[in-house]
């Protein structure tokens, strides 16, 4: 297949494009190579895709109507994977425009792209912050979810209603993934895995939010890779017999679908800090902190619909992730 993936030089992007590769497809990796965060970083894991021969790299940017529309008319994808955006829940309280250009536009082009294409199938990244304030766990993608605690999550779920139209309108199947907080080997440096590795090996204080008084679904970035694989071949169909009086926020008449990607089992922060000085072989310095507005204090995700549709669960548990983390992370930086 002839594969579209955004955000190729993002954390999770790599490591699909990684996944994808060697299977006999055609991958275009795009990516605006943004300065969020380090873009050595993100040069390198391109540096580590470029022993892949099937997978080619071009720099653009989603903001870029003309741009977009001309890629998608040159190139003529079977199906894409749609992953770049501006991430981060704090961020988006300091720099709202920049979520609205890269999640709302940026996200409107790509589905224009694949409206023009007829494309076989989108996947494309929301997030576990759409679930905002529920307190139903664990969080599932039948629960309905209209309280989101961040502008960040307010586009993430933006993107599915959006994809939900462009999917009703246009019959372009669509498969929204909610992935919960990922972490791993050329993970993300403004998260938490990477954040405590830095300070504790550094000898330097780390921020804990809410008192360490907090739980994630903590997910392993090869879980999510092979979550993205196996949904992509899953197309969804519609079904005109749906009604929205019997039907949950998560079908549709429409060919659309949304999972959670999560690991299913929350950890505690404290808990999560002690795998990470376990992997490190060293103490962490606590700096407790109040809770940060936009957070929320615990993501849960109920894996049983991935695991209907696809047979598949995440299974690296925090502990080895951790370990497998900071040996990269040891690697990478020669610390
Ligand atoms: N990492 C997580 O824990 C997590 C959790 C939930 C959802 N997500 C979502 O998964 C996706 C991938 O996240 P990630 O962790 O790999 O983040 P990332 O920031 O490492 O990757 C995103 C990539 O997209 C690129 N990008 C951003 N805006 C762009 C634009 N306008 N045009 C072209 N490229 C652009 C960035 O340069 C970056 O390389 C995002 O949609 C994110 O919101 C991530």
């Amino acid at each position: 297949m002839k594969l579209l993936i955004t955000g190729v030089a993002g954390f999770i992007g790599h490591a699909v494009a990684k996944r994808l590769s060697g299977q006999g497809h055609e991958i275009l990796g795009i990516d605006n190579l943004n300065e969020y965060y380090d873009v050595s970083l993100k040069q390198a894991r391109l540096d580590d895709l470029a022993a892949c021969e099937d997978v080619r790299f071009l720099k653009l940017d989603l903001a870029d109507r003309e741009g977009m529309a001309a890629l998608f008319a040159e190139q003529r994808f079977d199906r894409v994977i749609h992953l770049a955006a501006q991430a981060g829940v704090r961020y988006s309280l300091e720099n709202p425009h920049v979520y609205a250009d890269s999640n709302l536009l940026g996200h409107l082009n790509v589905l224009e792209g694949c409206r023009q294409q007829g494309v076989e199938h989108l996947v494309y990244a929301s997030s576990s912050s759409v679930y905002g304030m529920n307190d139903k766990t664990p969080f599932a993608t039948s629960d309905s979810v209209d309280h989101p605690v961040s502008l960040y999550a307010a586009t993430k779920k933006a993107n599915e209603l959006m994809a939900h139209t462009y999917s009703h309108l246009y019959g372009i199947p669509a498969t929204g993934l909610r992935f919960f907080t990922v972490y791993g080997p050329w993970g993300r440096p403004d998260m938490a895995m990477f954040k405590f590795t830095r300070a504790i090996l550094a000898g330097e204080p780390l921020q804990v939010f809410n008192h360490g008084e907090m739980s994630r679904d903590f997910t392993y970035i090869d879980d999510i890779a092979e979550g993205v694989v196996r949904t992509l071949a899953v197309i969804p169909a519609a079904d005109p017999e749906w009604r929205a009086s019997h039907g949950g926020p998560d079908s549709s008449s429409a060919p659309y679908a949304l999972y959670n990607i999560g690991h299913g089992s929350p950890v505690g922060l404290m808990d999560f800090i002690r795998a990470v000085e376990a992997a490190t072989g060293k103490e962490a310095i606590c700096d407790y902190q109040p809770m940060q507005p936009g957070d929320v204090p615990r993501t849960w995700a109920d894996t049983e619909a991935l695991f209907a549709a696809t047979g598949y669960r995440p299974r690296v548990k925090v502990e080895e992730g951790a370990r497998r983390f900071v040996e990269w992370y040891r690697g990478y930086y020669g610390v």
